[in-house]
């Protein structure tokens, strides 16, 4: 099986990651001095959120210049170095890709947007009249653009013009900016919001609904209007192939796609290509919005099977840079973090998990008043005691908090005397250091699963089964691979319960509750890993 099916991926936002020169924000030299910290954790893939030149806007997921580095963060030789490094500790390395669209500032757009017979005129989505979609985020995707007395169309926020993929031209620019950076060493690339890329040709007007107020996994975006020729074009999933076909061009070693696409598994799976020869692997969303019973991840188990079954492999994600921390959903509860960490580590997936998460770090308490996100913008008429209560995080910022790393000042992160975002009040037992010496903490509870999972084939290329065990607070399955069979059991109640197990235990591989032996009886929020 390739690496990239077998992986667990580590995602830095570098912003927030370590501050290695006292200003304040992550940059490269902090993540390079804490990649030994990764390696330890057992980690074999590090995704690293845009570091490029960028306004940041929206903290570089806005690039101004592909090929060069925002001088916070550091330079192309401090790149080249934490690549080296990287591949010295035996990692694989991941960068952010955002070919949908550029900073406004970018060279590009300034020439784009200056006449309607420039050389780059075509290279973005240009209208004389705007037609009726709307941004993935909401609001009216067209901009008026006065120079032009035109309209361009930003699939996100209005400063992240998208770029117009049906000119050869710009499709060469950007798989070229791929090529250089695979030329680097980098091993491949996360793409953001690849299912925006190519829309519908005639520019159609996408349906007007009213059922579809809020936005969801299925139809993205909400706002009344599905997002039928805006997202998800059949022409999409071939620029997905093609894509495959330039990082084939660098196969020594072999380098992977990820993409950050949406809006229902129906259409999401077809970016892996009918001959596995699309994207390596999507993300699947719908488990961040997970609700804690057994019952909705043995559904989602049986649902990634069916939709994703081998070769392909699903992906586990529960946090990301996005969304309010995974853990707020279960009250920021530490025992009930352990349980979904076996679980992202033993279903057939490659888990990807978010800086923090590894020692249950929450979500900041920013007001929208005072984010920095540009999303607060789209937001600022919600008051901010309703947003407190939304399921769903509208200042990103939240999520975004600097890493606790240990009881110091800035919770280690930098020296500064004022942090790019505050920190978070919890660091007393919520840091790094603290769980390392903590051998029953979330943190080694990672340690051990990352490293169980590394050296068991049934663990990370195996088959999975679900298994009903009686009860319906016990999500149970085996993952199995030859001769090698281990039973996962994980209770998702507060209660003791007995488990009729037919197959004879021959070991206890891993515990929760470091127990040695298993008698059928799983303790409330307990899980284990047996051989059977
Ligand atoms: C993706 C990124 C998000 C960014 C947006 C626009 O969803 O994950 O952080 O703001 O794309 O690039």
């Amino acid at each position: 099986m390739s690496w990239h099916a077998t992986t667990t991926i580590y995602q830095i936002y570098p912003r927030s990651f370590y501050d290695s020169n006292g200003d304040g924000i992550g940059d490269l030299q902090g993540i390079i001095q804490k990649l030994d910290y990764i390696k330890d954790l057992g980690f074999e893939t590090i995704w690293i959120s845009p570091f490029y030149c960028s306004p940041q806007e929206d903290f570089g997921y806005d690039i101004s210049d592909y090929y060069n580095i925002a001088p916070e963060y550091g330079t192309l030789q401090d790149v080249e170095q934490l690549i080296s490094e990287i591949h010295q500790r035996n990692m694989k390395v991941v960068f952010d890709m955002v070919m949908n669209h550029t900073s406004d500032k970018h060279p590009w757009f300034l020439e784009s947007r200056s006449s309607r017979d420039n050389p780059k005129a075509d290279w973005y989505i240009w209208r004389d009249q705007p037609n009726n979609w709307k941004s993935i985020v909401g609001p009216n995707g067209w901009q008026y653009c006065a120079e032009r007395n035109q309209y361009y169309y930003a699939s996100f926020l209005p400063f992240q013009p998208d770029l117009n993929y049906r000119n050869p031209e710009v499709k060469k620019a950007m798989f070229d900016v791929c090529r250089f950076w695979l030329q680097k060493g980098v091993d491949g690339f996360r793409l953001d919001i690849f299912n925006c890329i190519i829309k519908d040709k005639d520019f159609k007007d996408n349906p007007f609904s009213l059922f579809h107020i809020l936005p969801s996994e299925e139809h993205p975006g909400g706002n009344f209007q599905i997002r039928k020729h805006s997202l998800n074009q059949e022409e999409n999933f071939e620029l997905a192939q093609e894509l495959r076909s330039v990082i084939n061009e660098f196969n020594h070693p072999p380098r992977m796609l990820l993409g950050e696409v949406f809006g229902g598994h129906d259409k999401i799976k077809q970016y892996l290509g009918k001959k596995q020869d699309g994207l390596h692997l999507v993300f699947l969303f719908d488990i961040l919005y997970y609700k804690f019973n057994a019952d909705f991840f043995r559904k989602k188990i049986l649902e990634y099977e069916h939709h994703y079954p081998a070769p392909n492999m699903p992906t586990a994600v529960f946090s990301n840079h996005d969304q309010l921390r995974s853990i707020h959903r279960i009250g920021n509860n530490l025992e009930k973090a352990k349980l979904l960490a076996l679980l992202q580590f033993t279903m057939r997936a490659v888990p990807c998990v978010y800086y923090g998460e590894e020692i249950g770090m929450t979500d900041g308490k920013i007001p929208i008043k005072e984010g920095k996100d540009p999303m607060v913008n789209v937001y600022s008429w919600v008051p901010q005691f309703i947003a407190d209560r939304l399921p769903v995080g509208i200042n990103r910022d939240n999520c975004r908090t600097p890493m606790q790393w240990n009881n110091q000042k800035n919770a280690g992160f930098s020296v500064a005397e004022k942090t790019w975002l505050p920190l978070n009040k919890d660091v007393e037992k919520r840091n790094a250091e603290e769980q390392l010496s903590d051998k029953e903490s979330l943190l080694n509870v990672f340690k051990k699963l990352i490293l169980l999972r590394k050296s068991s084939p049934a663990m990370h290329s195996g088959t999975i089964e679900i298994i009903h065990t009686g009860n319906k607070n016990i999500l149970a399955y085996v993952r199995s691979c030859k001769d090698e069979k281990l039973l996962v059991l994980i209770n998702f109640s507060k209660s003791k319960i007995t488990n009729n197990i037919s197959q004879p235990i021959k070991k206890v591989v891993f515990s929760i509750k470091s127990k040695k032996t298993f008698e059928g009886i799983l303790d409330g929020f307990d899980g284990v890993i047996l051989k059977i």
